[in-house]
């Protein structure tokens, strides 16, 4: 079933449907808590993004407006950066990850960038697998880059002129 998905920007009461989706999608360790309570932790770091003025947080909504993942990125001068994509479980596979990349490239277009960059764990083949298909290439590993000793993977998008 290919759910209808709405992007949209992220506003405050959809905070806790992002975290929720972070923390099942992630360890406490890969959203950079230690002993803290991750969900706040990470409800903080969200609230912080929704005020910088640098930052892209759009949300994909489905039936009812509920969240069903979501989109951060960075726009500093012609230059994306992609810090998290991250879909419900219970809806991956179904385009919404797709569609929410897609609204990026978009704006990326629109605004000028010159390229789009993000950095994912060498492991992560779904996530890999998209930036692929929508024409990122690796141009670097940064070996043991995450806390755990895991490698990271830098892609690329250039945008054509
Ligand atoms: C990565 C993620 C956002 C993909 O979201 P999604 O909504 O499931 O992705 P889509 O349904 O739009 O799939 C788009 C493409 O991604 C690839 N893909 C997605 N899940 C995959 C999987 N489990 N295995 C292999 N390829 C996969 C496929 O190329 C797919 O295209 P296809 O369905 O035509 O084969 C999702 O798996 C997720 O939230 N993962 C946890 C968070 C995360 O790791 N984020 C990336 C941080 S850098």
């Amino acid at each position: 079933m290919n759910p209808i998905v709405v992007i949209e920007p992220m506003v405050p009461a959809d905070l806790d449907a992002a975290v929720g989706i972070d923390v099942s999608a992630f360890k406490p360790s890969e959203l950079g808590a230690g002993s803290q309570d991750v969900r706040a932790l990470r409800e903080k770091q969200l609230t912080e993004e929704l005020s910088r003025p640098f930052a892209r947080v759009r949300v994909a909504r489905g039936d009812g407006g509920v969240v069903l993942g979501y989109l951060l990125s960075w726009h500093v001068v012609d230059e994306v950066q992609l810090l998290n994509v991250a879909v419900a479980t219970a809806a991956r596979r179904q385009g919404i990850g797709r569609a929410l990349m897609n609204d990026l490239l978009e704006h990326a277009r629109a605004s000028g960038a010159a390229k789009i960059l993000l950095e994912v764990r060498a492991s992560n083949a779904a996530a890999i697998a998209l930036y692929e298909s929508l024409g990122f290439s690796t141009f670097n590993v940064r070996s043991g880059y995450y806390a755990d000793g895991e490698d990271a993977a830098e892609m690329m998008l250039t945008m054509a002129a």
